[in-house]
């Protein structure tokens, strides 16, 4: 049964980034009550009413993966790691975004699935694209009459379908015989441990643990066989799928990652109704902190024009009389305003001057590169605001 636990309130879709403010724009904005449920028989984790994908994957889809070092460096890792352990013929990936993962390989040994026009016209021309939803219908029409996968590769991906049981469908339709489904997604066990309940947003349907992965696949005829902890989206966890019927054996990993997680008790409703006041009590600290610094008439900024950070600003309101602006290096980004608190996005060549006296993580994720790469910012006496896994203010 599908129980309730946690409200969001009133959201806007995380990636509707708005290109003008005016009263004519915003009237249009959509928005839908974002609502978190948890599955007392299967254990999954899900938006309750999710929004209808054709809404959110369209042709002016903001997110390239590309854009982030650190994402580079770890598609091009687990690239290599599976050319060298499984030696695929052909490689499918199931949201190839701008194609950092698949220029990886060569390319007639890549299929790509793509929904987003403007990201599939990006690898269309070096790479075989398909620009279209994952289900049965287009399993068919790629896999009826040719080679199936050895690898089926999908990164921040199939947490976003609604439709899990089509989708698992054409996936072990499409995989070889001992083929493997390899899936990245944010991690169930880190967003309840660090309370970064802006994980949570239209786009993540779901958010998996192993317990509900390896329940949901199994009408599908699928099984989970290992699985690893990544630190990609503030914590996430790569999980590895094969056909019932194929040879690969469950590892010891995996049954420590089941083990920690019945430990940490994720297939329990009582952790989420436990979440659930942990994230009240950070949102009032998060606004408590924002009002005491404006009040002291401190410039404040966010850092990353984040998915997440939308979850955040809507639920707790934080919006224009709390944060300057938005700076973000994603070019179309840029010069709009973020959906629901309208909050101007600029680049960091701008937006990161000396007048800025602190900077809310709204890329927390890449905690570690920003830090980094703002050393000047806090040798100045600048200070980073992070609300995961609590509201605090980050100085050198
Ligand atoms: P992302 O990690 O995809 O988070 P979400 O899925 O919640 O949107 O987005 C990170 C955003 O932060 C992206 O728009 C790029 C931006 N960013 C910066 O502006 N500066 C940086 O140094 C980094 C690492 C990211």
């Amino acid at each position: 049964m599908k129980k309730n636990f946690l409200n969001l309130g009133r959201q806007p879709l995380a990636n509707s980034f708005l290109v003008s403010n005016s009263k004519k724009t915003l009237s249009k904005e959509f928005f839908y009550n974002l609502n978190i449920s948890f599955d007392t028989s299967s254990y999954l984790v899900s938006v309750a009413n999710p929004v209808n994908p054709k809404y959110q994957y369209t042709d002016k889809y903001a997110h390239r993966a590309s854009e982030s070092i650190t994402m580079r460096k770890a598609f091009a890792k687990i690239a290599k790691k599976l050319n060298q352990k499984y030696s695929p013929k052909i490689i499918m990936e199931i949201g190839s975004n701008d194609g950092v993962f698949i220029k990886n390989f060569k390319k007639d040994k890549v299929i790509a699935i793509e929904p987003c026009k403007n990201l599939a016209d990006l690898t269309k021309k070096k790479y075989k694209t398909y620009p279209n939803f994952w289900n049965k219908k287009l399993a068919n029409k790629i896999f009826l009459k040719s080679q199936k996968a050895d690898i089926i590769f999908s990164a921040n991906t199939i947490s976003h379908i609604p439709n899990l049981k089509e989708t698992f469908d054409a996936i072990e339709f499409s995989l070889s015989k001992n083929g493997v489904l390899v899936i990245e997604d944010p991690s169930l066990y880190s967003v309840i441990k660090n309370i970064s309940y802006d994980q949570f947003y239209d786009e993540h349907v779901y958010v998996f643990s192993a317990l509900s992965l390896s329940n949901v696949i199994r009408s599908s005829g699928l099984r989970l066989f290992d699985s690893e902890k990544l630190d990609t989206h503030g914590g996430s966890m790569r999980y590895y799928i094969c056909k019932d019927s194929a040879t690969h054996k469950q590892t010891r990993k995996l049954d420590i990652i089941i083990k920690n997680e019945k430990k940490a008790k994720l297939d329990k409703l009582s952790t989420y109704i436990h979440f659930s006041k942990q994230v009240k009590k950070s949102k009032d600290e998060l606004i408590r902190i924002f009002k005491k610094l404006k009040n002291k008439k401190k410039t404040i900024i966010s850092y990353g024009a984040t998915y997440k950070s939308s979850t955040i600003f809507n639920y707790c309101k934080i919006g224009k009389k709390l944060i300057d602006y938005v700076t973000d290096t994603t070019l179309n980004k840029q010069g709009k305003f973020t959906p629901g608190q309208h909050i101007s996005i600029i680049s960091p060549e701008i937006g990161m001057n000396n007048k800025v006296d602190y900077a809310f993580l709204g890329a927390w994720n890449f905690k570690k590169e920003i830090l980094a790469k703002e050393k000047e910012f806090l040798r100045r006496g600048g200070k980073f605001i992070t609300h995961v896994p609590f509201p605090k203010i980050i100085s050198k």
